[in-house]
């Protein structure tokens, strides 16, 4: 089997000190092992200087290739473009999109680089898979420094709908460059009828079928590949995790209330101050509650340096304090909210014990922590989940209670509901969505889109039988 090359922001170096492994970490890991190849990309750190070369590591059949950002790299690529106008904008909040030409400038500069250290350690038959908006214009670069290999791309977060899209001052070179990739992967189909709508009717590009568009003189496939995770391994680890230190604890401060339960990065995507608010007016409309439930909210610090956190994180403390200053009493406290990191392990354990899980983004492109959520549950009393209908995890979960988190009346009726719902309705609810989860495993997701991907012609391939590649151009 050819090699696989990933690219993508962070990577999963094993045993890195900074390095996050996830269940997608383990997951692309697992592919690199079996056909071996390269991961590449920032290292985490920065430094005075963006690195002259990349730090190799190698494991096993595995080469994790990092590369250290300077400080200005880092601030206009990650903390300007990528998330300060890519995110919000992705997530649907024009109000908060910066659109700054210096940033967008540092953001290109990167892909350049980016393409220019990554040719060199690709060899013929490699097949590349891209992740995310970071390194949406990679492929372009790298298909101009004469690169015909087969390449994917996966989007994690939203596609905005097309009247969005259009305020992004660049949106033609974003657009144009992910056709410069053979396959381009979303989370799900609105994601994909936004970009279709955009191939369609900005682009003057043709819809073919149900997989793939001729735009900017290419032929690409486009998909929609769901997310999922691996389901035994956090059954497991709530199984074990429930029966150990942190849980017991929690379970013994609960002094038989119920508890509910939120667990996201501290983002405004996420929307946990609309939850707060939703919270308050469920202690408000629902006061039999009052003393007999408590909301914790897990939400460990991310991406610090960019203003829009720093602000939310204000707001959050201030919501939290008001809160517990209206409602709770000497001995009740209504809302615990903790920027504190926690172990998956300890999470899992913690949403087995809860009764409520409340995931109400704004806007999410999938929203792992709604599965794990769901296969962390004892499918004799499972808990009830309580989920957003922008997520795309609602997509799938249509068993749990879908709200709308804007509308805090709405969501604070679903609280309610979630905490009288008979236990029948509980499992009945539970089994549909655990089948979802079981049959989508992060497993099948890698598989099918590598199964596309690798159907691309390779360059040799085309060689060999003089024909023309499906893509054709340099987009
Ligand atoms: O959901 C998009 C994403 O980039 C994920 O890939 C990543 O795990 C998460 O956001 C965290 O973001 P950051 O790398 O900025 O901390």
């Amino acid at each position: 089997m050819s090699r696989l090359v990933v690219v993508s922001n962070r990577v999963a170096v094993p045993d890195a000190q900074s390095a996050t492994s996830g269940g997608l970490a383990v997951a692309l890991r697992d592919a690199l092992r079996t056909c071996g190849g390269i991961w590449f990309g920032w290292s985490g750190k920065t430094t005075a200087q963006t690195a002259e070369t990349p730090t190799m590591t190698e494991v096993g059949p595995v080469t994790y290739a990092t590369l250290d950002l300077g400080r200005k790299d880092y601030n206009e690529y990650y903390n300007g473009f990528a998330n300060r106008t890519l995110w919000p904008l992705f997530h649907y909040r024009l109000d908060l999109a910066e659109f700054s030409h210096e940033n967008y400038t540092g953001y290109l500069r990167v892909n350049t680089l980016f393409a220019e250290k990554l040719r060199p350690l690709i060899e013929d038959d490699d097949h590349l898979w891209i992740h995310d908006y970071h390194l949406i214009p990679l492929g372009r670069e790298l298909r101009a420094l004469g690169l015909s290999h087969p390449m994917g791309f996966y989007l994690h977060t939203p596609f905005p709908a097309l009247e969005v899209l259009l305020a992004l001052p660049s949106h033609e070179l974003l657009v144009k460059s992910l056709c410069a990739y053979d396959v381009v992967g979303f989370q799900t189909e609105n994601d994909l009828r936004s970009f279709r709508d955009y191939i369609h009717y900005e682009a003057g590009g043709e819809i073919l079928d149900d997989k793939s568009v001729r735009a900017y003189g290419r032929l690409v496939r486009t998909q929609v590949f769901p997310i999922g995770i691996e389901r035994g391994q956090m059954e497991q680890a709530a199984a074990r995790a429930v029966e150990q230190g942190a849980a017991r604890r929690l379970e013994r401060t609960l002094h038989n209330r119920s508890l509910m339960i939120g667990v996201d990065r501290l983002d405004y995507s996420k929307g946990i101050p609309e939850r707060f608010r939703s919270f308050e007016r469920f202690l408000e409309q629902y006061p039999a509650h009052r003393g007999q439930v408590s909301m914790m909210q897990i939400a460990p610090l991310s991406r610090s340096e960019v203003p829009e956190y720093k602000a939310i994180r204000d707001q959050l403390e201030g919501l939290a304090g008001y809160i517990n200053g209206r409602y709770g009493d000497f001995d009740w406290m209504p809302l615990h909210y903790l920027t504190k990191n926690f172990q998956r392990e300890t999470l899992a354990g913690f949403f087995r014990l809860s009764r409520v899980g409340v995931v109400t983004p704004l806007r999410d492109g999938m929203n792992l922590v709604a599965k794990e959520y769901v296969a962390s549950q004892d499918p004799n009393y499972p808990g009830v989940l309580v989920l957003s209908r922008f997520a795309g995890a609602a997509r799938e979960l249509d068993a749990a209670l879908l709200v709308n988190p804007y509308d805090h009346e709405g969501v604070a009726a679903a609280l309610h509901q979630g905490l009288i719902m008979s236990l029948e309705e509980r499992r009945e609810r539970w089994q549909s969505m655990i089948e979802k989860v079981q049959s989508n495993s992060l497993e099948n997701w890698r598989e099918r889109f590598l199964t596309v991907l690798r159907s691309v012609p390779t360059p040799m391939a085309v060689r060999s039988t003089g024909g023309d590649t499906a893509s054709t151009g340099s987009g």
